[in-house]
């Protein structure tokens, strides 16, 4: 396996104010370092986990993948140039802000920005503290969370991020989305979080349907539930559990329209002992639409 985890995700945001708010105020977030039309928001001792970046696509912007060396580095860039994907080395001024020792760029095959980085820089000497008092976001060698991208072209997708950096198949889940529409979620993992990855085969206006935190309690996602009303959140669904990773977890609209999931208690995988299976629905119980 070369990729290690999801180290970071950046956001291209519109409204930078409502989305300061939403992070700090409902998500618990903490603000750190920013400039250069970058905002930076810790989940733990890492200076960054996500970042706001100021533009108009409200979508996600940048995808950073975390290597643990800069030999595991250095393997990733031969196996890339053996498929011919072109990337470039990322210059000073990146590296600095986005907090790393050394990282390529190049993009998925859809034209997302996949950075690809190791020697993420470590605050331990400024404590995380949620300002929404979360307890605790489940991170460390799980990374940030996980990802859940359109994909029209699954074929090109999905040898980019297996065959070329390595994720792989956890399961299956197949949806049927009106009498005549169905289709298949694929879910990928680079570590033990049941899937920092998920394909999904359809076209869509943007690129992220959602993005998912991990909490360290049930508490923790009841207390985010309960500060929907206050921070003026638009809740989507209601609390559910998934049938795959068994996520209890529930959906708000972020400002950007796209979603974030708020969970906790996703089952991990272990390679060893993992077989991969397909359900024939995204939930257990719940996850109900929400209208307001
Ligand atoms: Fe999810």
């Amino acid at each position: 396996m070369s990729i290690a985890s999801l180290g970071y995700i950046g956001f291209e945001v519109s409204d930078i104010g409502t989305w300061q708010s939403y992070m700090e105020n409902f998500l618990g977030l903490m603000r750190g370092a920013e400039g250069n039309g970058c905002e930076a928001y810790r989940m733990d001792d890492r200076a960054a986990r996500i970042f706001l970046l100021h533009g108009e696509r409200d979508d996600v912007a940048v995808l950073g993948l975390e290597v643990q060396t800069a030999t595991a580095l250095e393997t990733v860039k031969a196996n890339l140039e053996k498929k011919k994907i072109a990337y470039t080395q990322g210059d000073a001024a990146l590296k600095i802000r986005r907090h790393v020792v050394d990282l390529i760029c190049l993009q998925d095959p859809a034209g997302l920005d996949v950075e690809i980085y190791y020697g993420a820089t470590e605050l331990t000497n400024q404590p995380f503290n949620s300002p929404a008092g979360v307890s605790r976001f489940c991170t460390g060698d799980q990374g940030a969370g996980h990802v859940v991208l359109a994909s029209p072209d699954m074929d090109r997708i999905r040898a980019f991020y297996v065959e070329a950096l390595g994720f792989s198949l956890s399961d299956t889940i197949g949806m049927k989305l009106g009498p005549d529409f169905s289709i298949t979620l694929e879910f990928y993992h680079c570590n033990q979080r049941h899937h920092t990855l998920a394909l999904a085969g359809m076209p869509a206006s943007r690129r992220l349907h959602h993005f998912m935190v991990e909490m360290a309690t049930l508490d923790d996602v009841g207390f985010a539930l309960d500060r929907i009303g206050a921070c003026g959140v638009r809740q989507k669904t209601t609390l559910g559990k998934h049938t795959n990773d068994q996520m209890i977890s529930f959906y708000a609209e972020t400002p950007s329209g796209f979603d974030v999931e708020v969970g906790y208690a996703g089952i991990p995988v272990h390679d060893e002992s993992w077989r991969v299976t397909h359900h024939e629905a995204a939930s257990m119980w719940g996850h109900k639409p929400v209208s307001t």
